[in-house]
């Protein structure tokens, strides 16, 4: 059952957003169906705004609501031969209870009713550059009113982003949210735990053809599912030995041999809400030194990051934090050597790290797991700025951290072969990512059920 509270809420704070900016109405379709192949669909996933507004997760919906708070669901009819096959639909009239909305109708009606309630209101919203023919629905949509103008009919006469105003809105989390979210992390951070025991256990057993990428994705999957997971929040990443340095590598079927690492990035969705862990792990449960060495510097670039990841720092405070970290164990190891890059600063300014660390080390997670939200200040003032490509651009500057707010934490270090680099690091990939609820004084880190220390994993592995 759904608890229509939470949304009823949610869809009141967008309503008095339109009053405020002068009134309107707001519209927003859920996500349509997806084919595969024949006639085989993908498995279905609502549109996480819609879902955010209406807790409700079938297909062919619509909400609209109005500055005056008055909300309109539209959703497929009941259809006794469709429930047959394809399982129960709410219908409109159950709709109007089930979701708490002020009315609902047949989704086949929508041509007719939507001009209805686009009639006399002086603005209207949705999501541009979201849906595929949205905008050419809604200038249909439009030109039913315009043709009524003669009749004294009142035409919308503004279109506005509603992504804009449901970002920031998503962007600070709910205590209904945070719940979902730690379960989620806990759920996944179980799975980790079992995808490294299962690589330490049939390496120990010498299981036939050695332990493969899909077995630990298997574990993954298994683990997210019998918890009630719907599906993984992204394709999961089980990357062994120097695949670990191809950033989007998937689970494939190279083989996880003692001696190599393992980097599982993956994470479930729960509930409609995501959950991302990297962990990166001896595939047999013990570093060899030179893994060592490397996987210490990331997590104290971890924890440098953790340590400023509060209400009041900055979105990029903890990329700057990291990044120093990663480039003093560049330095002190040799990737870089000190006689031609100088000191941290002299790599800051070169970038020369980049060859080793080429990504952020953080992004929102939600609903999706690359959240919405802007990453800079809605209302800072944009000054000229160099860029990490070393462009000249015109920036905001970066978001200030709140309560509520979720981001990963998730530094790594990439060594392909190439002159000039240690030989012992060649082929090392490693990082290690943690979900971040940010608190008044710090942060909540979700999903440390699965160790980050090094000799916690060995002893997790060996158990
Ligand atoms: N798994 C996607 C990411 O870490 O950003
Ligand atoms: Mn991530
Ligand atoms: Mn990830």
């Amino acid at each position: 059952m759904i608890n229509s509270r939470i949304y009823e809420k949610r869809r009141a704070a967008v309503a008095r957003s339109l009053k405020a900016a002068g009134g309107g109405i707001a519209l927003l379709p859920t996500a349509p169906e997806v084919a595969r192949n024949r006639d085989s669909d993908f498995p279905y996933r609502h549109d996480s705004y819609f879902y955010y507004l209406t807790g409700f997760s079938e297909p062919g919906a619509w909400l609209t609501i109005e500055a005056s708070g008055k909300s309109t669901l539209f959703c497929r009819p009941k259809d006794l031969e469709r429930e047959i096959w394809d399982g129960i639909r709410l219908g409109p009239k159950a709709a109007v209870t089930a979701l708490g909305v002020d009315q609902a109708f047949s989704v086949e009606t929508i041509d007719k009713t939507m001009p209805q309630l686009l009639e006399n209101q002086r603005a209207v919203w949705f999501p541009f550059a979201t849906h595929k023919g949205l905008e050419t629905q809604v200038d249909g949509w439009l030109n039913q009113v315009r043709a009524k103008v003669r009749q004294g009919a009142e035409c919308p006469g503004s279109q506005h982003d509603l992504c804009k105003l449901l970002d920031e809105m998503r962007l600070v989390k709910d205590k209904h949210e945070i719940d979902i979210l730690r379960r989620a992390g806990q759920i996944s951070a179980g799975a980790h735990v079992r995808a490294m025991q299962t690589s330490a256990a049939m390496l120990r057993g010498g299981f036939k053809g050695g332990p493969r990428e899909y077995h630990l994705e298997a574990e993954l999957l298994h683990e997210f599912r019998r918890h009630g997971s719907e599906y993984p929040a992204y394709t999961s990443i089980v990357a062994a030995g120097a695949n670990a340095c191809v950033l989007h590598y998937r689970a494939g079927d190279a083989e996880l041999k003692a001696g190599d690492l393992c980097l599982i990035d993956a994470g479930c969705e729960l509930g409609g809400y995501a959950s991302d862990i990297t962990r990166t792990f001896p595939a047999n449960g013990q570093f060899t030194p030179a893994q060592r060495t490397l996987y210490d510097i990331v997590l104290a670039a971890q924890y440098a990051a953790v340590a400023v990841t509060k209400a009041g720092k900055r979105f990029t405070d903890p990329h700057d934090a990291a990044t120093r970290v990663l480039i003093d164990g560049m330095l002190e190891t040799g990737l870089l050597p000190k006689a031609k890059h100088g000191k941290v600063e002299d790599v800051l300014a070169s970038g020369a790290y980049r060859q080793f660390y080429m990504h952020r080390t953080s992004h929102w997670m939600g609903m999706d797991v690359h959240d919405c939200g802007d990453y800079t200040e809605p209302t800072g003032k944009a000054t000229r700025q160099t860029d990490a490509l070393g462009q000249d651009v015109l920036r905001k500057p970066s978001r200030i951290l709140q309560p509520g707010m979720v981001l990963t934490i998730e530094p790594g270090l990439y060594v392909r072969p190439a002159k000039g680099v240690p030989k012992e690091f060649w082929n090392i990939g490693i990082r290690i990512e943690d979900d971040a609820l940010v608190t008044a004084k710090g942060c909540e880190l979700l999903t440390r059920g699965v160790p980050v220390d090094a000799d916690e994993i060995e002893a997790l592995m060996r158990g």
